[in-house]
């Protein structure tokens, strides 16, 4: 037999093998939900008091340089098996984001009411949230990580609360529109490699959207040209339109392996900001994209107090549906209630890598303000 012959025989049978695996393995569509065990929830809540007590919050040097270590002594041991093989596994079927349900007890009375917008909010009152988010960040193994282009950085956990001065807006601070799916900080080179979103109040019923790149299953042509260097992507809404234009970089959306790829994408801003400046070309592709990509978000989940989303920020985007803050629907009738209450704290899997744009006296911020350009670290 040539080597001819021999090569496509072996093409025939790994097609073949490939084809008969995605039949048995289908792309993914949704993320795993697990089910926190009663158990599981008490020891991670006193895990999160008992750090409060030793440490005061989870910036304190003390436990972040030993966050690793913490993590996998501390953690219960599903949990941590769970979220360390999702940081080493980009595979076809790794969807890039899972649910714990009831990781956490949420005491609503101690928390109290929620406040006009993140400004207000007690940090104290989120310092045991803080450690746990922490902890499952550490495991995968991830460093959680703040952005100058996020609050000024504002430390590393935000609490992400609907501001009726900012209800129309595509942030986090938004609440009357749908906020369209979108990796976190598509604008920036550095941006989140993990990020974990925890719910402390969910009253309105929100769902949460969720968009992973695996569920198109193997690139076809729709997703092919996306790797090609022609993309704009302004800073998001949380910035002026003076401020968010002007830097004349094009990425590409997908990147890293060509049959598994990751993704940097934001709907809002790459194709329905108007000022976006795409070329045409850039912008049919877009478009194609968007079309295929919209029918596989996932939106099943209502998140109730105590739920967490982790999510691999180059595999699954991120969203939500509009909902009138503070008030939920009972039988048809709006109801008041306390609004939304959600808590994010982003990493990155290496401090060395972000180093050309992390401020110089504090490896854990990030300066980035656009693809590579970088803040004046004397405005911190
Ligand atoms: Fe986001």
């Amino acid at each position: 037999m040539n080597t001819q012959t021999l090569t496509a025989l072996v093409n025939t049978d790994s097609e073949h093998l490939a084809g008969s695996l995605s039949t048995i393995n289908p792309a993914p569509l949704a993320p795993a939900i697990i089910t926190v065990s009663a158990e599981e929830r008490a020891k991670l809540t006193k895990t999160g008091k008992a750090l409060k007590e030793i440490y005061g919050n989870c910036e304190n040097p003390a436990f972040i340089s030993m966050l690793h270590l913490n993590a996998f002594k501390i953690l219960p041991e599903r949990i941590a098996r769970l979220l360390s093989r999702m940081g080493a596994d980009f595979s076809a079927q790794q969807y890039g984001a899972i649910v714990l349900k009831g990781l956490v007890d949420v005491d609503q009375e101690e928390l109290g009411p929620t406040p006009a917008s993140w400004r207000e909010m007690d940090p104290e009152k989120l310092v045991e949230y803080g450690f746990i988010s922490a902890l499952l960040h550490g495991v995968v193994p991830s460093k959680p990580v703040e952005y100058f282009a996020q609050r000024r950085g504002g430390g590393l956990l935000h609490a992400i609360i609907p501001d009726n001065n900012m209800a129309w807006s595509q942030t986090g601070s938004g609440s009357r529109t749908d906020l369209f799916v979108h990796t976190e900080d598509a604008f920036l080179f550095n941006a989140a490699d993990f990020l974990s979103f925890l719910y402390l109040r969910n009253e309105e019923q929100v769902p949460s959207m969720l968009y992973s790149i695996r569920s198109h299953g193997k690139p076809g042509p729709a997703l092919e040209c996306l790797f090609e260097p022609i993309y704009k992507c302004p800073k998001d809404a949380n910035y002026d339109t003076d401020e968010a234009l002007g830097e004349g970089v094009h990425t590409s959306v997908l990147y890293g392996n060509r049959n598994t790829p990751f993704i940097r994408f934001d709907a809002a801003e790459q194709i329905y900001n108007k000022e976006a400046g795409q070329l045409p070309e850039a912008m049919e592709n877009l478009v194609n994209f968007w079309r295929e990509a919209k029918t596989l978000i996932y939106n099943d989940f209502i998140p109730e107090a105590g739920d967490m989303i982790f999510v691999n920020n180059h595999l699954c985007a991120h969203g939500r549906s509009a909902f009138t803050a503070g008030y939920r629907n009972e039988n048809g009738r709006m109801v008041k209630c306390e609004r939304r209450l959600m808590l994010r704290m982003m990493s990155k899997t290496s401090l060395i890598g972000i180093q050309s744009v992390a401020h110089p006296e504090n490896p854990y911020l990030v300066m980035e303000e656009h693809y590579g350009k970088v803040y004046d670290p004397a405005r911190v």
